[in-house]
């Protein structure tokens, strides 16, 4: 059996991409698109579009993109036909099977994915809780004790396994599994060859979509010598650095609530639930990871973490925080009282006191740990250990509003001088970034090898939306490449000093009436939205009257491009115009040599190319770099009397780094 051609048609007619992409990640409207945190890589400005015009989702940071099976095929790991029946349910549509041959048959079953197993895996644990006299003596009535209700005990799959040697594997083998998939999902002990679990009660581990992905066991009865729980081992559909457990069950809850509550255990989720508060995930007593903390921040920035009362919880709140206040998660602790977890608390205190306190006694990650390590720096060494403790989780915040509000407040009840905090918090905030933007490189490295890889197997050509190699950057006062149409005769008469500013002249000649799909608006436009505020700044003479004459060409709603300037009848505008030509960086001549399909020519004519907009970007940002240091230099050269001045340079300073982190940001990098 297999499902018509007519009804994979209907499925993907149906299947909008925003309800779809919106089911996994938190998407904002931004015009006729929406917008979020990409799945794929790990960002903090989101790049991940969805368009539903066309159906289609686009990641600008890591170029993937595609329609809702791409996506699901992506995201969830599923097959064609698993993405097809995935819809077919979201959407009630009723899929149509038809009957293959045996051979196609065969291929069909081969196919049969890991989730088939643990579906059936599931089944059978649920079973043997509620149809054998064992599960239900032992298991059932355990979880009876534990207060459980029947509905919570059904909605988080709660199974048993009893202690026989192969029960499962016997069962599974018997239906048609092969040994070869248990042992891939680890149902099979790869040392005794028995079955994995046993003598437990076992909790399934859910992805974000609602699949089993593996499982987690806990033992019945006393054992010392055994391990209270045991978990799956990592499969290929179980990454356990990417899983939170509950997200399933929790996703609406906490979108809903606009915020997630981490807990540790298996049990503590569920108590939770049973008490009505649903916006719950465990961490499974591990320490967060950041594919973890992404997961969380794709459906809220708000984190509360919940901590047993001991000194063990005490240790764990502060280790791996600093990954969320790095992920710009909103962080903050309770710490129950002492010996319980929220699975005794809740149980003993009742959903509404719980409520109450988890709201009252919640403190803010930085003053949870000033709190803590001040009660402990009693000498002066202690004390200057403490600050720069404190600094380095301030200098982790990316948000440097936030990093200010919390300086404050440390130098108060610290009753340190102020400045020297932010002196402080400003060298760890450098290091930090050093770090990060290694890792990134590392990260972003890596991503492409594998691309590259993937593409290489799949024998598609190179994605022409991503620029094969990393964009021209040129430094101050070396000539501007040569291949960018500019012609000799000028290249001459300018000094390399001006090269930015000739570069963005020429964007503006060759390419101002161009469009951005993304932004929606011309080349022109966004040039002079980003920088025409500092044109003002150009040094070149002619070069500013012209970047002035094309700001205003905007204000007044008219295209800047070359035909228009050709025309002028300004001798010096006529002259640039003409110097810059007819654009023609277009397209790299390497695309053809390589075999790179161009795409239709009114096309790259309308719409400017994704990657020269990056390259413009990192021109623009050269540019602004390059005025905001010449400011600097000029406000260092001011009379400290004269403060009008002072202030006036500084306020251009402050807009100018504003307009650079803004760029920057878009080009997913940190400036320093
Ligand atoms: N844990 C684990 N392996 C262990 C012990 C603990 O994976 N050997 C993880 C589980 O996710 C567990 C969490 O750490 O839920 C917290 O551990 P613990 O407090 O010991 O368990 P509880 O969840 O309180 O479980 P129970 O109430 O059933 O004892
Ligand atoms: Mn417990």
């Amino acid at each position: 059996m297999s499902i018509s051609k007519k009804s994979i048609q209907q499925v993907l007619e149906t299947a909008q991409i925003e309800d779809v992409v919106g089911e996994f990640v938190h998407l904002k409207k931004s015009g006729p698109r929406l917008k979020g945190l990409c799945p794929f890589h790990n960002e903090k400005t989101p790049s991940f579009t969805v368009t539903p015009s066309h159906n289609m989702f686009k990641c600008f940071g890591c170029g993937v993109g595609g329609d809702s099976v791409t996506f699901l095929k992506e995201h969830e790991k599923f097959t064609f036909i698993e993405s097809i029946e995935w819809l077919a349910q979201k959407y009630g549509i009723t899929l149509e099977k038809v009957v293959y041959s045996d051979e196609q048959q065969q291929k069909y079953k081969e196919e049969e994915s890991l989730y088939i197993v643990n579906d059936f895996a599931q089944a059978y644990f649920v079973k043997q809780l509620n149809d054998t006299e064992e599960g239900r003596n032992i298991a059932l009535q355990y979880f009876k004790e534990r207060g459980y209700r029947d509905d919570i005990i059904e909605k988080f799959g709660l199974g048993y396994t009893s202690s026989a040697k192969d029960g499962f594997i016997q069962v599974a083998i018997n239906k048609g599994f092969k040994l070869e998939s248990l042992k891939q999902l680890g149902l099979v002990s790869s040392s005794s060859g028995n079955d994995f679990f046993r003598n437990r009660v076992m909790f399934p581990i859910k992805s974000i979509s609602g699949k089993v992905i593996a499982f987690a066991g806990r033992i019945m009865g006393q054992n010392k010598k055994a391990p209270k729980y045991i978990n799956s081992p990592e499969t290929e559909i179980y990454l356990k650095s990417k899983v939170v457990y509950g997200i399933y069950e929790a996703k609406k809850a906490i979108r809903k609530e606009d915020e997630c509550l981490l807990v540790e255990g298996y049990t503590d989720v569920i108590s939770l639930h049973q008490n009505g508060i649903e916006n719950v995930v465990a961490s499974s007593g591990t320490a967060l990871t950041i594919q973890q903390l992404q997961l969380i921040k794709r459906n809220t920035p708000n984190l509360k973490i919940i901590y047993d009362g001991d000194a063990a919880g005490v240790n764990a709140a502060l280790r791996g925080l600093d990954l969320a206040l790095e992920q710009d998660l909103n962080v903050k602790i309770v710490m129950l009282p002492d010996g319980d977890d929220p699975d005794s608390f809740i149980k003993k205190v009742g959903a509404t006191v719980f409520r109450t306190f988890i709201e009252e006694k919640a403190d803010d990650f930085i003053f949870f740990k000033l709190r803590l390590l001040e009660a402990d720096a009693d000498t002066p060494v202690k004390k200057t250990a403490m600050i720069k403790d404190i600094i380095s989780s301030i200098g982790r915040i990316p948000d440097p509003l936030k990093r200010n509000l919390y300086i404050k407040e440390c130098a108060q009840r610290l009753q340190v001088d102020e400045q020297i905090l932010i002196g402080e918090t400003n060298k760890a905030v450098k290091e930090v970034l050093i770090q990060q933007q290694k890792e990134t490189a590392r990260i972003e490295r890596a991503a492409q090898q594998e691309r590259a890889k993937k593409r290489a197997e799949s024998g598609l050509p190179h994605d022409p939306s991503l620029p094969l190699e990393p964009p021209p950057f040129f430094e101050e006062g070396e000539p501007a490449p040569m291949d960018g149409g500019f012609p000799r005769e000028a290249a001459k008469t300018v000094s390399p000093k001006h090269n930015h500013e000739r570069e963005i002249i020429r964007v503006l000649m060759q390419h101002g009436d161009q469009q951005l799909k993304t932004e929606e608006m011309s080349v022109a436009q966004y040039v002079i939205e980003k920088i025409g505020s500092y044109f003002d700044e150009f040094e070149h003479k002619d070069y500013k009257a012209m970047a002035l004459y094309c700001r205003e060409l905007v204000k007044k709603g008219k295209p800047v491009n070359f035909k228009q300037l050709a025309s002028h009848e300004e001798d010096v505008f006529r002259e640039i115009a003409l110097d810059f030509g007819m654009p023609k960086w277009s397209i790299s001549p390497n695309w053809e040599k390589k075999g790179i399909p161009l795409r239709t020519q009114p096309d790259i004519e309308q719409n400017f190319r994704q990657d020269a907009m990056k390259e413009v970007k990192y021109l623009m940002l050269a540019w602004l770099k390059k005025v905001s240091k010449q400011n600097m230099e000029k406000y260092k050269d001011l009379d400290v009397e004269d403060s009008e001045s002072m202030m006036k340079y500084l306020k251009i300073h402050t807009k100018i780094q504003e307009a650079e982190t803004a760029l920057a940001k878009e080009l997913n990098q940190v400036i320093l």
